[in-house]
Formats: structure tokens, C-alpha cells, sequence
């Protein structure tokens, strides 16, 4: 197996607009992340997933673009962009950037021209089709709620948008388009950017006339000719955002022989307190056993022929403390064994701002409350089937993103230390949560993450190794063996706010503790939310 720098590294994305503001105006800036270099490399990250910092007038925080190539102004300047690319480079940390090119926004200049007539050069850089008797095109949803085609009646044609209206999709079929983007992730590469992480782009090679989205049936041709035409020579780092992906279709992007992508970040294991067949606002309860069914298949199915991201969290999803954990009565307990649990197992993880501190779900009692475009929608379509107010706050409360897009707490003060001025969205509860008290205390969430980043670093079988589920009588008890000729680690979790039990193989002496979120010695029982990864001799 080729040992890239990724298949070690560890990735902190950042949300910028809520990770540290310098001048007042209560949105974090790039200055803000320069200032706060000195902390992630102290983590031991190796990248930042960098969300979008482009000019965008920002109906989906930055995921509608409308320059790729100008820095919004309200982070800085294409000058603050390359010192960071450069002071990061400093702490050896890469930059990774995201990007959003499944759609733009509907202030791109493309699309602004592509409006105006049907004759537009531009035109054809968007999804057109005229309307069936008055009707849209086809029954295609957005991923937002509602059709997802707008009529332009200037045009007498319907644009595809597979998320906002504001967010027009491209035409992919359209060669000069695609050169177009080529050109600009060129741009980007000369600046010294560290990878990509690509938006939705299992979307690209979308059959819109056959209702197809996911997975469509030109996708993987698209990304070898992206691949070729831009990052391939490089040692970029690629992440696609795949949300239907299963091991076979990981493969696909991920195979290095196959020239597409470095690995996949999928979505499987996210969904399982979803309803079948429902949308993800409508839960059922976590079972932590399927949980680790979903990650055995994963483990065991694309080793040595793709490779996979490990995370709990990211800017669309609740806090996995909030969510998974208690973020009540063991908030610093259950997120170490939340994050025990993930970084012994093959591929590369993912901290979101905050995760490393153990920031929780911020609730709202109203919608006025609530700025994401994604559970504004759905509360007025709730709102129109008859849902009640507090059945739609309760779901946002659950799954609505802004749970993770509340400020960066740093100091247990007012603003936590994000702002000078009046935040964007509301600061949570600093007064325990921040980063100062988690850099003061050696128990810390914070120093978990930091250890095992490193232990990730030092032991080749966290890379290499082959991995074993250890079957557990007891839906709440996970376990797991990573393996290979040299070294055996071991990782047990109790996935539960209860005692549970965990018999312990005595023909399998513990060598060294890697890694124990109580101070005891191990036993047979395992006290709540317990987890450790020992070596085996
Ligand atoms: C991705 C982003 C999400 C965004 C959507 C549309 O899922 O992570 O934040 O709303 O794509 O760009
Ligand atoms: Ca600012």
C-alpha cells in the first residue's frame, strides 16, 4: 500500500464565519484563522478543510458562489488568503479548499448572462428544459425542500437547482464549463493550496431527464478528466463529498489505479437514527451495535481499495456529543470514547471547530432564531403539511445545522473570545466550554485528541492494519482488533450511560494502555461511557 501523507494526517476543518473574528464585525476572518495557527498546530493537525471564504452574498454561508477566484470581503483579501496558505505552510499544516462546483450562485456571472438569453455563451453552462403544460419539467426535489426546478418566464425555461433556487446547477455535459473550472483549480494549485475537498460531487453526473442525481452515470469519467486536467501530478490531498456512496462506489472514486480521488467522505453511519425512506429531520433512536456493523462493513470491504474519512461532525450536522453522547452528565466522558472509538480504525479523520472541546448543540425556542437556509425551508413546508411549531423546532433542535455553527468558544467571557462585536449567530455557553480551559487541563477533551492524533502518527497498524470486530454479547459494548505481523491494538467502548460488562480474552495479556478516558485499572466492567485502546502482546 502507498503510504501518502494523508493516510496519517488528521483534518480540522473550519467554518470560518464562525472561528475567530479580528475586526469587530462579528464574522471570523482570515486574520482570525492566521491568529489561531499557533493553536491547531499545537493540536498536531496536519490540514484545514478550509469552507468557503469565495465571494458569495451567502444564501447558504458560501455554498453559492459567485467569483471562485475573490476572497468574500467580509474574511479579507486575496492578500490575507496567501499569508494564510503561507504562515500555515510555516507549521507545516496544508489548506485545503472546498469546492463548490456541482452548483454556483445565481450572482455568478455565468448565470447572470445565462438569464438574459438563450443565445448567452453561457447559457449552456446551466440545466435548461421547458416546462410540461405549465408544469415543471419533471418531479425532481431539492435537497431543500420543494421542486427542484425555477421557471425564468423571460426564458420560458426551467433551471435545474438540486439545493436553493440561488443555487443554479452546472451543466457538466458543457466542455467549456468544465474548462473554465479546470482553469480555476489551476489557479488555485499554483497558490500553493494543500487538496481540494469537492461539494456534493457525486451530483455532477446527474441524468436530470431520468430523475437521476447520485451516482449518475458519466460521474466517474468526469472526475478522471478533472484529475488529469488539474490536481493529478500533484501531492494534493482530494476529499468528495459522497453522500450515496457504499464501499463499491468508494472504490470507484478512490482507487488509487483509477486516478479520481484520495478517498471518499461518506455518509452511512450518519444516517442511522434516520427513518428509512424519510427525510433526516424524522429520527429514530441510535442503535449503537448497527453503528458498528456500518463501520466493520466499511473497515473490512475498502481496505487495500479505497480509502475512507473518519468523522463525527461536520457544518451540516448537530454536535456528535448533543447527538450520540450525553452532553448533560458525561459531556467530556462520552466524547472521548466517542472519539477513542473512531481513531484506531483505518482512514483519515475529520475534527470540526470545537469538536476538540466538546462543544454542544446551541437549542432555539423559535424559527426567528434559527439563520440555516436548510431548516428554514423545511419549517414552512412543515408549516404547510400541518407539522405543529414545536414538532418542527424540536426536529431542528436535533438535526438543524446551525447546532455546529455557533462561534468558536476560546475564553469562558462574554463572546468567548470570538468577537469584539455582536456575533452573527449567538455564542453558546462558554462558561465550562472553551479553549482555555481545555488547554489548562490535562484531562481534557482537548488532550485526547491531541494524543491520539500523535498515536496515529507513531503505530503503522492504525494505518495498515487489518481490522476484526470482536462480536460483544451486549448491544452497547463495541470492540475491535487492528492488526498487523507486529503489533495488535485493541479498542473496547461502552457506548452507554450504564455499567456494562466486557470479558476481557486472558490468553491475550494487555501490553501497554494506549489510551483511557478513566484513571482505574481495566476490568471486566466497564463503567459509563468507558473506553481504551490497549496493545496486545
Ligand atoms: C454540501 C455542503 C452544504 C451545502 C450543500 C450545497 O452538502 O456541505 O453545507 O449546503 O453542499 O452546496
Ligand atoms: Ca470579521
Amino acid at each position: 500500500m502507498k503510504t501518502n501523507w494523508w493516510k496519517k494526517a488528521t483534518i480540522y476543518q473550519i467554518y470560518p464565519r464562525s472561528f475567530q473574528d479580528t475586526n469587530a464585525d462579528g464574522i471570523g476572518d482570515l486574520p482570525g484563522i492566521i491568529q489561531r495557527l499557533d493553536y491547531l498546530a499545537f493540536l498536531g493537525i496536519d490540514a484545514v478543510w478550509l469552507s468557503p471564504v469565495y465571494q458569495s452574498p451567502n444564501e447558504d454561508n458560501g455554498y453559492d458562489i459567485s467569483d471562485y477566484q475573490a476572497i468574500g470581503s467580509e474574511y479579507g483579501t486575496m492578500e490575507d488568503m496567501d499569508r494564510l496558505i503561507e504562515e500555515a505552510k510555516k507549521r507545516n499544516i496544508r489548506i485545503i479548499m472546498d469546492l463548490v462546483v456541482n452548483h454556483t450562485s445565481s450572482e455568478h456571472p455565468w448565470f447572470q448572462s445565462a438569464l438574459q438569453s438563450t443565445e448567452s455563451p453561457f447559457h449552456d453552462f446551466y440545466i435548461w428544459r421547458k416546462g410540461v403544460e405549465g408544469q415543471p419539467p419533471n418531479a425532481l426535489q431539492s435537497n431543500f425542500g420543494g421542486s427542484a426546478w425555477t421557471l425564468v418566464p423571460e426564458l420560458g425555461e426551467y433551471y435545474l437547482h438540486l439545493h436553493a433556487k440561488e443555487q443554479p446547477d452546472l451543466n457538466w455535459e458543457n466542455k467549456k464549463m468544465r474548462q473554465e473550472i479546470y482553469r480555476m483549480m489551476n489557479d488555485w494549485i499554483e497558490k500553493g493550496v494543500g487538496g481540494f475537498r469537492l461539494d456534493v460531487i457525486d451530483l455532477i453526473g446527474k441524468e436530470p431527464d431520468q430523475s437521476i442525481t447520485k451516482n449518475g452515470p458519466k460521474l466517474h469519467e468526469l472526475l478522471q478528466e478533472m484529475n488529469q486536467n488539474t490536481f493529478g501530478e500533484y501531492d494534493l490531498v482530494t476529499v468528495g463529498e459522497t453522500w450515496g456512496a457504499t464501499p463499491e462506489i468508494a472504490q470507484l472514486y478512490s482507487d488509487e489505479e483509477r486516478e479520481e480521488l484520495s478517498m471518499v467522505f461518506q455518509f452511512e453511519h450518519i444516517n442511522l437514527d434516520k427513518q428509512p425512506g424519510k427525510r433526516k429531520w424524522d429520527l429514530k433512536k441510535l442503535d449503537p451495535k448497527e453503528l458498528h456493523q456500518v463501520f466493520s462493513k466499511w473497515q473490512t470491504e475498502l481496505t487495500g481499495k479505497g480509502w475512507n474519512s473518519l468523522f463525527w461532525n461536520n457544518h451540516d450536522l448537530p454536535r456528535i456529543i448533543s447527538r450520540w453522547g450525553d452532553d448533560q452528565n458525561y459531556r467530556i466522558l462520552s466524547g472521548k470514547m466517542l472519539a477513542i472509538y473512531l481513531y484506531f480504525l483505518q482512514g483519515t479523520p475529520y475534527i470540526y471547530q470545537g469538536e476538540e472541546i466538546g462543544m454542544i448543540n446551541y437549542p432555539v425556542t423559535s424559527i426567528e432564531e434559527v439563520d440555516d437556509i436548510e431548516s428554514r425551508r423545511m419549517y414552512d413546508e412543515r408549516i404547510g403539511l400541518g407539522y405543529t411549531e414545536d414538532e418542527i423546532i424540536a426536529s431542528i433542535n436535533a438535526k438543524g445545522r446551525d447546532n455546529a455553527r455557533h462561534p468558536m468558544q476560546w475564553y469562558a467571557s462574554k463572546q468567548a473570545g470570538f468577537t469584539e462585536g455582536i456575533p452573527w449567530l449567538p455564542v453558546g455557553d462558554s462558561t465550562e466550554i472553551n479553549v482555555a480551559a481545555a488547554l489548562d487541563d490535562p484531562n481534557s477533551l482537548f488532550y485526547t485528541y491531541k494524543k491520539l492524533i500523535q498515536l496515529r502518527k507513531e503505530l503503522p497498524v492504525i494505518t495498515e492494519g487489518i481490522f476484526e470486530s470482536i462480536p460483544t454479547d451486549n448491544a452497547e459494548v463495541l470492540a475491535y482488533i487492528r492488526k498487523n505481523e507486529g503489533e495488535k491494538i485493541m479498542v473496547v467502548v461502552n457506548f452507554s450511560s450504564e455499567p456494562n460488562q466486557f470479558l476481557l480474552d486472558t490468553t491475550q495479556p494487555i501490553k501497554e494502555v494506549l489510551i483511557h478516558n478513566y484513571e482505574k485499572e481495566i476490568s471486566q466492567t466497564l463503567l459509563p461511557y468507558e473506553a481504551y485502546a490497549v496493545l496486545l502482546s
